[in-house]
């Protein structure tokens, strides 16, 4: 199981979203999404406003289901998988962080990140022990007792990725995480983020407005118009970075 897990990889063919609206016409969203994610890899996703990124992860997190198309995660099918199968890849595979941060706001910092922990039955010691390993490794000291509302966002964000590391996920997929941030705070959790990446070999799939941010990642997808337009990988953006600085 876990030589399975090291080797969990994104893959999406033609991958077609509509959504049925009642009163309306079908909203067609994705239009044939094709990506190939290596395992460990950091990327971003990229796009104008509506062109469906947040529905993109949110299928590949199993959270939305999707119309047609090939979404391989790991060893599973998305499209041939039972309920039973996306609750293991969720259970085995992911983890997801928002925008919103999404935090339990009656619940202190460790509390939130124990809950994952209790909902699957592991025992309150353990839970506890993992909780302050995770809350340390996101950089959160002294702040464990405090409630949402007593954190700054930054702080507010590292419990939500220690949450999401609770069950030591091989994916994270990030929905806008420093969109609620300011910029330094943003680049903290972005900083955050790749040595996740390094240390542990999670695969980061993140949505986001911000290009330097983005510029961090080992490859950018944009998406427009339900399609991914454009691939750019890191190597390309570095060489042009270099020849700009030398053109100055
Ligand atoms: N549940 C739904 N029912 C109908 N249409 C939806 C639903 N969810 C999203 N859409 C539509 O799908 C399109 C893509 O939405 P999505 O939230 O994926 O965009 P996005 O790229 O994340 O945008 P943003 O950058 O503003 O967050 C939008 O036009 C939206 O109206
Ligand atoms: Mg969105």
């Amino acid at each position: 199981m876990s030589s399975k897990k090291a080797d969990v990889s994104i893959k999406t063919d033609n991958l077609i979203k509509d959504f049925q609206i009642p009163k309306g016409e079908d909203v067609k969203v994705l239009t044939g999404v094709k990506m190939e994610v290596k395992a460990g890899e950091f990327i971003a996703v990229m796009g104008p406003s509506g062109s469906g990124k947040s529905t993109l992860l949110n299928i590949l997190a199993t959270l939305e289901p999707l119309t047609s198309g090939e979404v391989v995660i790991g060893d599973f099918d998305l499209e041939d998988s039972t309920y039973k199968d996306k609750l293991e890849i969720r259970r085995l595979h992911s983890s997801i962080v928002f925008q919103s941060f999404a935090l339990i706001p009656y619940l202190t910092a460790i509390e939130n990140v124990k809950l994952p922990m209790k909902l699957r039955k592991i025992p309150e010691k353990e839970a506890e022990e993992k909780a302050v390993k995770h809350l340390e490794s996101v950089g959160l000291y002294g702040r464990l007792n405090h409630l949402p509302e007593e954190l700054s966002g930054g702080e507010q964000q590292r419990v939500a990725i220690a949450r999401a590391l609770a069950h030591d996920p091989k994916i994270i997929y990030a929905d806008e995480p420093t969109g609620n941030l300011d910029t330094f705070t943003g680049r903290e959790i972005i900083h955050l983020f790749k040595q996740l990446v390094k240390e542990k070999n999670i695969t980061i799939i993140m949505v986001t407005h911000d290009s330097e941010s983005a510029k961090q990642t080992d490859r950018i997808y944009i998406l427009q118009k339900g399609k991914v337009l454009t691939e750019k990988s890191k190597s390309k953006s570095k060489k042009n970075t270099k020849k700009e600085g030398r053109k100055k």
